[in-house]
This record gives C-alpha cells, sequence and structure tokens, in this order.
C-alpha cells in the first residue's frame, strides 16, 4: 500500500500545469471530491484495525500536499507563470458579449400587433402555399378578371389551382370561414408576386392584414382605426389621407397616404416631391365576400385593411433600400434593437 501512496505523491510533486486547462485537470484528479486520494479513504473500512491509524495520516498528508501544491500552481499561473494568457484574470472588468438584435421587419410587426391587440384585435395566420378559392375567388376575383394579372402569380407546378399566396387576404377567408363575429384580426406573414428585385420592390415580402367585422360596422370606423395606428407607428403629427381605388374585395375601397416621413413634406425622392406616401390599400368587406363566408351581409359588415410591412419599416427607419432586409449584414441589423 505504502508503494501507492509514493506513487501518488509523487504525481503530485512533478505535475506542472502551464494553462487554465492543465490546472483543471490537476483539480479534478487530485481536489475535487471524488479523486484518488478520496478513494483511498472509501479502501479504510477494510485495513486491519492497528494499522488504521497510520494509514489516515498517511492519506491526510497526501490530501494536505495536493491542497498545497494547487495553491502553488494557482499562483504561478496568474504571476505569469509559463502561458498565463490562457488563464483568466478573474480580476478584470468582464468583456462585452456581442448579442444578437431584432430584425427591423420582426420589430415592425411586433409594434403593429401591440398597437391592434390594445384595441382588441388578436393575431391569425394561414399556409403560404394557398388555393385559388382562398387567394382570389372567394375574395370576389372573377375568373379571368384582369384584376388577377395586378398580382404576378406564382403557381406551384402547372396547378393553377395551387399558388404562393399574393397577400394575406387569404388569411380573411379563412377567418371568416372558421369563426363567428365580432371577428377583430390581424394577419401578419410572407407573401409572394413575381416582380423584379429593386430597391423598393421584392418577389417575396411581408404583409401585414387586418379585418374588423360586426354589426354596423361603417367607413368610419375604417378612418378612425387607421387614424390611431399611424399617430401610434409614427408620430402624433402623421397625417392621413384616403384615396379613392379599387380592391374587388373591398367596396369602396381606399389608398392609404400618410404624409412622408423623411421630408414631412417638404419633398423628396421618396415621396415624389408630393410630401405624401402609400402606405397601403384599405376598404368596407364586399358584401360578396361575407357571402361566401356564410356571413350575412344584411347583418353584418366589416373593412379591411393590407399594408407592406417592409415599407412602413422602410418610412419608420429612414431605409432606402429594402434589399437591405435580406442581406444579412451584421452592420445594418446591429442598429435596430427596439420595438
Ligand atoms: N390585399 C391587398 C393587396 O395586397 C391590400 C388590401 C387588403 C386592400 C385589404 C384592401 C383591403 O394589395
Amino acid at each position: 500500500m505504502s508503494d501507492r501512496f509514493k506513487e501518488i505523491a509523487e504525481e503530485i510533486k512533478v505535475f506542472k500545469a502551464s494553462n487554465a486547462d492543465e490546472l483543471e485537470q490537476f483539480r479534478l484528479k487530485f481536489i475535487s471530491r471524488k479523486n484518488v486520494i478520496g478513494e483511498l479513504f472509501t479502501q479504510m473500512k477494510d485495513v486491519p484495525n492497528e494499522e488504521k491509524k497510520v494509514f489516515g495520516q498517511s492519506v491526510n498528508e497526501l490530501k494536505n500536499l495536493a491542497q498545497e501544491k494547487f495553491q502553488s500552481l494557482i499562483d504561478s499561473l496568474s504571476s505569469g507563470g509559463t502561458d498565463s494568457e490562457d488563464y483568466p484574470d478573474l480580476t478584470l472588468p468582464p468583456t462585452e458579449e456581442d448579442f444578437g438584435s431584432i430584425h427591423p421587419l420582426t420589430a415592425t410587426r411586433q409594434r403593429f400587433i401591440q398597437i391592434f391587440e390594445r384595441i382588441g384585435f388578436n393575431v391569425s395566420s394561414g399556409p403560404e402555399i394557398e388555393d385559388d378559392w382562398h387567394n382570389f375567388t372567394a375574395l370576389n376575383f372573377p375568373e379571368n378578371h384582369p384584376a388577377r394579372e395586378m398580382q404576378d402569380t406564382f403557381f406551384i407546378e402547372k396547378d393553377p389551382d395551387i399558388a404562393l399566396r399574393t397577400h394575406t387576404s387569404s388569411v380573411q377567408i379563412r377567418v371568416m370561414e372558421n369563426e363567428k363575429p365580432p371577428i377583430r384580426t390581424l394577419s401578419p406573414g410572407r407573401v409572394f408576386r413575381n416582380e423584379a428585385i429593386s430597391a423598393r420592390a421584392h418577389c417575396v415580402f411581408h404583409q401585414m392584414e387586418g379585418l374588423y367585422i360586426d354589426k354596423n360596422v361603417s367607413f368610419a370606423d375604417l378612418k378612425q382605426t387607421l387614424y390611431h395606428f399611424v399617430k401610434e407607428m409614427f408620430t402624433k403629427d402623421t397625417q392621413i389621407r384616403f384615396r379613392p381605388s379599387y380592391f374587388p374585395f373591398t367596396e369602396p375601397s381606399a389608398e392609404i397616404d400618410i404624409s412622408c416621413q423623411i421630408c414631412h413634406g417638404d419633398g423628396c425622392n421618396i415621396c415624389k416631391y408630393t410630401g405624401w406616401v402609400e402606405i397601403g390599400g384599405s376598404g368596407m368587406v364586399d358584401p360578396n365576400v361575407l357571402e361566401n363566408c356564410g356571413i350575412d351581409p344584411n347583418e353584418y359588415s366589416g373593412f379591411a385593411f393590407g399594408m407592406g410591412i417592409e415599407r412602413i419599416t422602410m418610412l419608420r427607419y429612414g431605409i432606402k433600400d429594402l434589399r437591405l432586409f435580406t442581406e444579412n449584414d451584421v452592420r445594418f441589423l446591429k442598429q435596430f434593437n427596439s420595438l
């Protein structure tokens, strides 16, 4: 047995630690709770009684030897031992970690939802691969109607019935088919259109659709809701105007413009020197759409609106090229940390 003691004592004495990892190896082997010396203690019960005293003393000596050696290894490493750079100086202040940041489109989506949740809207979603019914027909696009061409559709393979959704208005239909009014819902999501990629357009982008169906919902409710929204999303003095427009699924329909957030009306190339920028479309849900979803248009009415999340984000932060959103340049992304 005494050979084993000598062996361990020798191992402790010659041990060299030139970095923190090696120091840790020493600690695990000789200091931590389950270690070679601890093992000797557990063997004590098998030692004959008359030898127990000497055995115990020897184990204690080894234990002290290991403690002393450990301390001296620490001292020599922290006082610039062989490889002090590997051993952290625990007295230094911590270095700053690089955290990821919230993507600006996510920040805008979250802010959108926050504003509308406070006035009773929930969030709904639907599939990105849609059928003709939900993307077009139920939304009152007649077959072969030129309005279908307004939305350069990506079809899946050769089946004209299945396409990548061109707008999140398809989610409107899914909600109305499955829920009874009153309905107040927001549908954020990715949409796809066969458009050339430029600073202002992309073939994949994000929309936020809003839908409100109840008894006696009027155009005044639509206007007031969007007034509230733009003042919350932008600034209190943001102006809004509605321009008559056409969508198959709303009647009457209006395009939504807000006062330019970049030049505040002085004229710049973002607003093409008009002082106004378009942020989306809106209107009163067409009675045909309500009927298509099994809601009685004589009892209920409602409004809907749809906006591009990219467009809103560009105006919020003064971003001039929407390709930046998908290029993953960390220098760009790092600038956005809040809602
Ligand atoms: N779906 C329309 C578009 O993508 C926007 C819209 C939604 C217009 C709801 C009116 C009502 O252009």
